[in-house]
């Protein structure tokens, strides 16, 4: 199948998405003198997303990620007293699916209108070792106050785990050379979930109060991230942690805003899943060559990823991921812009 870009475009927003894994190539907002700019690493073109080089070690830019987005400890689970296992492509863990997961599939798009695509695809009972046929729907759909709104919908045969999210990956000011340790963070968030060495949840919930881990208050990505004494740091190389939201799913509550000192640019998130991957780019090494020839530097961008808690499938006190048929599995997730 040929590989497709689509626009969606509106007075603030123009949004470039690809077939190829519902990759979001470039989110452009307007400035202050209605210039465009784009606030997403990427690549220029979708060749290069599916170039041997990048195919391997691709680091997930823009991408819907499933059946289950972050990871499951070893790649098992046992759902109804029967264990399945994952493709194990991270520290022995099921990372995003899996090396074959949505973000490598070629997806049906229809857009019934300049501001909404719809994705579609059917993924067979037992693909990268997931139960039950999965018929996955996601909207990418812009709104008049700047915001891109990302709907998931998903039905299953049997019964099965989902967890879906996207990767995109955000510098604010525009220029991925740079880095985002000076955008301030802020995170609706009392509680995060820790990970061992090997970046799996412990299973604990541990209070943000007194510790860097804290975004309760605008900070600065890069006041605290080199902190290593601090385990959590030292564990995630820096920030790639799941908080637990305080919005509890009420997605008219901001989960996350980053603010950009030098451009005034602004990001909210909202969403009604329990929780948040905050990932401060702590694996671009500056090997990865991105749109205009930019070989993107270490942090230089971060994703916010809306989602059920990382190994929930073996957490039995975590919110549920399990879906049943005749059950209809439903996220969102809101992108809104704007400057101050
Ligand atoms: C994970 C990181 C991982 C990255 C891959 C994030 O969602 O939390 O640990 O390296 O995805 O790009």
């Amino acid at each position: 199948m040929e590989l497709k870009e689509y626009i969606l475009k509106n007075e603030c927003l123009e949004i470039h998405v690809c077939n190829l894994g519902g990759i979001i190539k470039n989110i452009f907002v307007r400035d202050c003198r209605w210039k465009l700019v784009d606030v997403v690493l990427g690549f220029d073109t979708l060749e290069q997303y599916i170039a041997p080089e990048y195919r391997k070690n691709y680091p997930y830019f823009g991408a819907l990620i499933g059946r289950y987005g972050n990871r499951i400890n070893q790649g098992r689970f046992i759902l109804d007293g029967q264990e399945y296992q994952l493709p194990q492509n991270n520290y022995g863990h099921c990372l995003h699916g899996g090396d074959t997961g949505f973000h490598h599939r070629i997806w049906d798009a229809t857009q019934p209108n300049a501001q909404t695509l719809v994705l579609s695809c059917v993924s067979p009972d037992g693909e990268a070792g997931f139960p039950g046929t999965l018929k996955t729907t996601v909207t990418y759909s812009l709104s008049d106050d700047n915001a891109l709104q990302i709907n998931y919908e998903a039905e299953t045969d049997k019964p099965t785990i989902v967890n879906l999210t996207n990767h995109a990956y955000f510098n604010l000011s525009g220029d991925g050379k740079t880095t985002i340790l000076d955008h301030q963070l802020t995170l609706n968030a009392d509680y995060y979930t820790p990970v061992d060495s090997t970046f799996m949840t412990t299973g604990e919930i541990a209070p943000v109060e007194g510790t860097p881990m804290d975004f309760r208050t605008a900070t600065a990505i890069g006041a605290r991230i080199d902190n290593y004494d601090f385990e959590q740091l030292k564990n995630g190389h820096g920030y790639d942690h799941n908080y637990v939201l305080n919005t509890q799913g009420d997605i008219s509550q901001v989960a996350a805003k980053v603010y950009d000192p030098k451009s005034g640019r602004t990001l909210e998130v909202y969403t009604n899943e329990p929780g948040i991957q905050f990932y401060a780019g702590n694996f671009l090494d500056g090997t990865v060559k991105g749109k205009h020839g930019i070989y993107y530097p270490l942090r230089s961008a971060l994703c916010l990823e809306t989602q059920h808690y990382p190994d929930s499938p073996n957490k039995a006190d975590w919110p549920s991921v399990v879906v049943r048929p005749g059950e209809k599995y439903h996220s969102t997730c809101i992108y809104k812009f704007g400057a101050e």
